[in-house]
């Protein structure tokens, strides 16, 4: 069921200096940042070829991402995502299997404009797990 990984997303209290360490320390590939009002982010891109980091910023009142970053300041690793071929058939499966689904478990369009869904971090080791279907 479980698929390539598609991003590891990292929050993040300052995208400026965020993008600036991993494009001038780290010699990444970096995007400019894009406004996600729908999603309550800015995001910056870092292309690695094989997979991606998304670097998050809040944005709005009442970000997905607020909470997080009162807990972890400094910034930290917030979800990694997963590729399913077919978003519908890994829910069932996984809720038959006891794990839960945030929200109300219907798939919603994530930052990439394909159906996502995240999973509770207690079930998989204290990781919040974002599917994408590609
Ligand atoms: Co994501």
């Amino acid at each position: 069921m479980l698929g390539r990984l598609n991003h590891v997303a990292i929050a993040v209290p300052d995208l400026a200096a965020a993008a600036a360490a991993y494009r001038d320390v780290l010699g990444a590939r970096v995007s400019r940042p894009q406004a996600l009002p729908e999603h309550g982010v800015t995001v910056v891109f870092i292309d690695l070829g094989n997979s991606k980091i998304e670097l998050l910023e809040p944005l709005g009142e009442n970000s997905p991402i607020a909470a997080f970053l009162e807990r972890n300041p400094a910034g930290g690793m917030h979800h990694i995502c997963y590729e399913v071929a077919d978003i519908r058939t890994a829910r069932d499966r996984l809720t038959a299997a006891g794990a839960r689904v945030l929200g109300d478990g219907d798939p919603k369009i994530g930052a990439h404009g394909k159906p996502v869904l995240f999973l509770h971090p207690k079930d998989f080791s204290g990781t919040l797990i974002e599917l994408e279907e590609v």
